[in-house]
């Protein structure tokens, strides 16, 4: 008998066992109609038994948010070390398939030709410059990568014929060269801007001829 149970729940019981006793048989029906009689009796208990439910579901879900919260700093920490495995692999953007590293500089290799002009203005919209060439290491990397390739460098003289200019302010007379032998000429009066030719060596053209690029910008910080 339910210790909360009411007198006609009482009644009902006692009913139901008196049944029990003349038919043998079992009482499901019977008990399942007392338990509606009894929640319509008590229908504050159905009240609080939804409120035990709902706040059971409440610390089920507080619990559930608690531990993702938990888990986020473990999140960060891992994609922390999955950008700084980027950075290492790819330090001028794992994004990005043009731009290639060089000793703490980045380097995009046209594979459209153009104009002196066309070609620095192409490399100042992607935030960079036409390549200047400091030393040896630096022109051989970049000659590896141009394969015997015509390629425009950061070099010209058009503002003033046989005084050639670094296009970043880098001394021309003190730095590094690799001129091919006899150039540059200034062949037939027009040749002011300077590519790497053939292997690499350096040849003065016109500013109006058509060559691949090389764009460098500093590595991204
Ligand atoms: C010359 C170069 C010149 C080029 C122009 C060559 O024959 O040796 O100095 O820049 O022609 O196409
Ligand atoms: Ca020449």
């Amino acid at each position: 008998m339910f210790i909360l149970g009411g007198v006609a729940y009482e009644q009902q019981v006692s009913t139901d066992q008196e049944h029990l006793e003349e038919t043998g048989t079992t009482m499901a029906p019977r008990t399942r109609d007392s338990l509606i009689s009894w929640w319509k009796l008590k229908p504050h208990c159905l009240v609080y038994l939804l409120l035990a439910l709902s706040y059971l579901l409440i610390i089920i879900l507080f619990g559930i948010v608690i531990s993702n919260e938990l888990k986020l700093p473990s999140e960060v920490k891992k994609l922390h070390t999955q950008l700084q495995i980027n950075n290492e692999l790819f330090p001028c953007g794992s994004r990005s398939r043009e731009w290639e590293y060089f000793h703490g500089g980045c380097y995009f290799f046209s594979v459209q030709d153009a104009t002196w002009h066309t070609a620095k203005d192409h490399c100042e919209e992607k935030n960079s410059t036409l390549v200047v060439i400091h030393d040896l290491p630096k022109q051989n990397f970049l000659q590896s990568r141009t394969r015997g390739h015509r390629h425009w460098i950061g070099l010209t003289d058009e503002n003033n014929e046989g005084q050639w200019r670094w296009i970043d302010g880098t001394s021309y007379r003190t730095s590094f060269k690799n001129w091919k032998t006899g150039e540059p000429n200034n062949y037939d009066r027009g040749e002011d801007c300077a590519l790497m030719d053939g292997p690499g060596i350096w040849n003065d053209m016109s500013c109006n001829s058509k060559a691949f690029y090389v764009c460098e910008k500093p590595l991204p910080s």
